[in-house]
């Protein structure tokens, strides 16, 4: 599948629940979807009941246009959080809770940890400038898609499957831009950065930059679409600056991320 493709709308029939809950009040509750599955990766060591809850999360935001955040992804995070026993996940871009929610319910089946997720849900921070290495008709297509969302609603249903999931007390979402959530952070206090906010090159730099100082020693970078032309020389930035601990780039099966390990 090509990026085009990965890009083309999906039917109704995959709203995820988030954006259905934010549906009027005369419709009917949505019903939960079932768990994922998870399948076991070999070298990923995760417990069976926090594969049952990073199932539950995933099945509860399946992939849609904007977001596409693979099972592998959610698995390659927790084996990291168990394996050096990380407690503070922040992510930029958040969109649906795909990658952030398997964090928060991940944490709240270990009974530790924060996620936090940063996103302004703003159709003015969504829009894309660097889209010239993409087809016209695709780079057009990615802001008609970014024009075409309810942020508000988006907002509002990512709070409420917080609460429907049961992890409120292990994640939250700070509604900003990255650049004016970053003074919650303290100095050297984020085990684990996301970065999968606006991918303008400009914007995925400055969100590298201006974490650098608040992640702690040995921190994690997750960088993701590492293989977009905007996004490949940040993934150069941090291939000089970290070591590259594990990278798939293989979009057609929706995995295209890095993870960097920083001094
Ligand atoms: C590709 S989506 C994120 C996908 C999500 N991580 C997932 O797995 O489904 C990009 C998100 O970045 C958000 N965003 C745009 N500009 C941002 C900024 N300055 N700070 C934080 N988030 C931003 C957009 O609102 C959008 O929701």
């Amino acid at each position: 599948m090509s990026i085009r493709d990965r890009l083309r709308p999906k039917t109704s029939a995959s709203v995820p629940p988030a954006a259905a809950a934010a549906g009027t009040a005369a419709e009917p509750a949505p019903a939960p979807a079932p768990a994922v599955e998870v399948p076991r990766v070999a070298g990923i060591h995760v417990p069976d009941d926090v594969l049952t809850a990073i199932g539950a999360a995933i099945a509860a935001v399946p992939i849609d246009y904007g977001g596409g955040s693979s099972i592998t992804k959610a698995l390659v995070v927790a084996d990291l959080v168990l394996e050096h026993e990380l407690s503070t996940y922040v992510e930029i871009g958040v969109y649906k809770g795909r990658s952030l929610m398997p964090v928060g319910a991940m944490f709240a089946a270990l009974g530790r940890g924060t996620a936090v997720g940063i996103d302004p849900y703003s159709l003015v921070e969504a829009m894309q400038d660097d889209l010239d290495h993409f087809p016209e008709e695709t780079a057009q297509q990615v802001n008609e898609f970014v024009r075409s969302q309810d942020w508000d609603a988006m907002h509002d249903g990512v709070v409420a499957l917080i609460d429907e999931l049961g992890c409120g007390d292990h994640c939250e979402i700070v509604r900003a831009t990255s650049a004016s959530a970053v003074e919650r952070f303290d100095d050297a206090s984020i085990d684990v950065l996301h970065i999968d906010g606006n991918h303008d090159t400009e914007s995925v730099r400055a969100d590298v930059e201006a974490y650098r100082p608040k992640l702690s020693p040995g921190a994690f970078v997750v960088l993701d679409d590492a293989s977009w032309p905007s996004v490949r020389p940040v993934h150069a930035d941090l291939s000089a600056s970290g070591e590259r601990v594990f990278e798939l780039l293989d979009l057609p099966k929706m995995n295209d991320f890095a993870v960097f390990r920083m001094p």
